[in-house]
């Protein structure tokens, strides 16, 4: 099974949606390094066997996705400090014969902000994030670490949001989701983390129409690329900045550790992933 190669895989339940083959396969080339990245469909009764898993099949580590984040992190021997607040990690690696876990998300969403909306953390004021699953607290926490003051989180589940201020602390306030249209007016930067809007799913309801002019407006969406929110915010002239990037930007540490080199987020590296989602969407 080890043949000198580096392996590494992407271990979810569904994982055939999955993008990341492509991206470190794409990089893989790009940078001439010889190694491997595949899907791992690991069932939800299997999870507590991905430490034997990696070690038996000589995987160098890997990524985690959907529903297995938190085991992971759960499973490591040590884990950074934002995967340990956040209890959830997407990347793993071995170091030492010991397996190490990081949470890479709120990495790749700030990164994909700072590539493609220059400036957008200037005033440090206010962020609206729509959501408090998990994609949403790793967003919550990097905004906080960025500065971001106040955070107000709107979610259909008002508890799941007070779950969220009460970990993540001063900077964090719940509001209503009723409330969010108000709220919009004191933001510089609005997210959405909720799968509304996801496959032509219902866009979230919210009005952009007291958005300061220079706000932002992100979806960590991707499919479609542009969202229903998106498309409402360019419509008003506000700035705006697809989910893909974040895709893009939380897979480059993993790499790193994994098979070296330093891979770079390119325009060539987006042009092939929409391909390849406009490809499925088609078939
Ligand atoms: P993830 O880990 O990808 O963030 P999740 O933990 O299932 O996934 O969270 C999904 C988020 O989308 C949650 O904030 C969820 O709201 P609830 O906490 O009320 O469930 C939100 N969400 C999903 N479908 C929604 C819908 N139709 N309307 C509003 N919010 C929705």
């Amino acid at each position: 099974m080890n043949d000198g190669v580096p392996r590494a895989a992407v271990f979810g339940w569904p994982v055939e949606h999955s993008r990341s083959p492509l991206v470190h396969g794409y990089w893989l080339k790009e940078l001439g390094i010889t190694g491997q990245y595949e899907r791992y469909a690991l069932p939800p009764e299997e999870v507590e066997d991905l430490p034997e898993i990696l070690r038996r099949r000589g995987f160098v580590g890997g990524n985690v996705t959907i529903p297995h984040k938190e085991a992971a992190f759960r499973l490591s021997d040590e884990a950074d400090p934002v995967a340990v607040r956040l209890g959830a990690a997407n990347t793993l690696w071995f170091e030492s014969g010991r397996l190490i876990a990081a949470n890479t998300d709120g990495f790749g969403f700030l990164s994909n902000l700072d590539a493609r909306a220059r400036g957008w953390d200037r005033n440090r004021g206010g962020a609206l994030v729509l959501g408090a699953g998990g994609a949403a607290r790793a967003i919550v926490l990097a905004l906080c670490d960025r500065g971001f003051d106040p955070v107000l989180i709107a979610n259909r589940t008002a508890e799941r949001a007070e779950a969220l201020v009460s970990q993540f602390g001063a900077a964090c306030r719940a509001v209503p989701l009723q409330g969010a249209d108000n709220a919009v007016a004191d933001v510089g930067l609005i997210v959405n983390t909720t799968s509304g809007g996801m496959n032509g799913n219902d866009d979230p309801p919210l009005s952009l129409d007291r958005a300061v002019e220079d706000a932002v407006v992100t979806d960590i969406v991707y499919t479609p690329l542009r969202t229903g929110l998106l498309r409402r915010a360019e419509a008003r002239g506000l700035r705006t900045v697809d989910g893909l990037g974040m895709l893009l930007h939380q897979a480059v540490p993993g790499f790193e550790k994994w098979f070296g080199g330093h891979p770079s987020v390119t325009e060539a590296l987006r042009a092939a992933v929409i391909d390849d989602l406009e490809a499925s969407r088609c078939s």
